[in-house]
């Protein structure tokens, strides 16, 4: 019994746990809106942590970076049709930019594309194919202590043959949503070539663009949540399973503790009646014989 609770609070521990994943936490919202219908064509809402490395005037640092959930939208920059030109490519985009709150010279660019040099189907989906960050150390030289340079642009470098990992897991069909509770870090640039590394870390992210709607339209769960949300009918019947188990249990070994009167009170046809008729029935056989 002991057992079967502590698997029971086990279960409940780890639905509890996926619900806190899913919600509570802090996020920013972010619009871009069509210049003419004021429709918006870009929504993101996501927790953004920038994992970052400067050059200092002895080496190199790193430092996390929490973009305030109060940042703003450059609309003046972002666009629900601009041409985003890159690595020789001229690519037909949607452009998000965000200015970090209180983070002067600050800026963070999502760029997305139906565009066919990425996975997208056809143009039948949409992916994020650049993210862009330009960094100001000098605007808080205690948070970046030492930078040789004041400001730093970092950016996926685009090759046709060789897509990006941000590119190929943040995508869904047009007019859907990408949906992603669990926490996704994506390498912005690992190739020193391009200069100092950067990551970005995504959480409690739903986003969409080529957007018609005012809000979402269907969401489609990113593949490491899916087995999460997969996992939740197995475990909830695996509970129910453990209940009908306990259930019975508790009732064979009460039954089995009631004096016999009882059970025979209850249910006169009960085996131990059952059995003495047969008995019965038998040595009348045998009288009938010997008759
Ligand atoms: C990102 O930066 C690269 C390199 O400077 C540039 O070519 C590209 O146009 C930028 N993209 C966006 C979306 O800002």
């Amino acid at each position: 019994m002991k057992r079967f609770s502590l698997i029971l609070l086990f279960f409940i521990n780890f639905i509890g746990n996926i619900d806190c994943a899913s919600g509570g936490s802090s996020k920013g919202t972010y619009q871009v809106l069509d210049s003419v219908t004021h429709i918006p064509c870009i929504t993101l809402q996501a927790d953004i942590y920038l994992y970052l490395t400067y050059y200092t005037t002895d080496g190199e640092s790193d430092v996390t970076v929490h973009i305030p959930t109060t940042s703003t939208v450059d609309s003046s920059v972002s666009s629900c049709d601009t041409i985003v030109s890159t690595s020789g490519l001229s690519i037909k985009s949607q452009l998000l930019r965000i200015l970090p709150y209180h983070m002067d010279g600050w800026s963070i660019d999502f760029a997305f594309t139906k565009d066919n040099t990425f996975r997208t189907d056809n143009e039948k989906q949409y992916a994020l194919f650049q993210v862009n960050i330009t960094a100001n150390f000098a605007s808080d030289p205690t948070s970046f202590p030492n930078a040789k340079d004041s400001t730093q642009h970092y950016y996926v470098h685009i090759d046709p043959n060789d897509i990006s990992d941000i590119s190929t897991s943040i995508y869904a069909t047009s007019g859907n949503a990408y949906y992603c509770p669990s926490k996704q870090k994506y390498a912005i640039n690992k190739d020193s070539k391009y200069g100092p590394y950067a990551y970005i870390l995504l959480q409690t992210t739903t986003l969409q663009a080529y957007q018609t709607g005012v809000s979402f339209g269907q969401k489609e769960t990113c593949s490491s949540d899916q087995s999460v949300t997969d996992m939740i009918p197995i475990i909830v019947g695996s509970c129910l399973a453990g209940l009908i188990i306990i259930t019975l249990a508790v009732y064979l070994i009460y039954r089995s503790c009631l004096p016999e009167d009882v059970i025979n009170l209850v249910n006169p046809e009960s085996h131990y009646n059952y059995e003495n008729a047969i008995k019965i029935d038998d040595e009348d056989d045998i009288a009938h014989i010997e008759l």
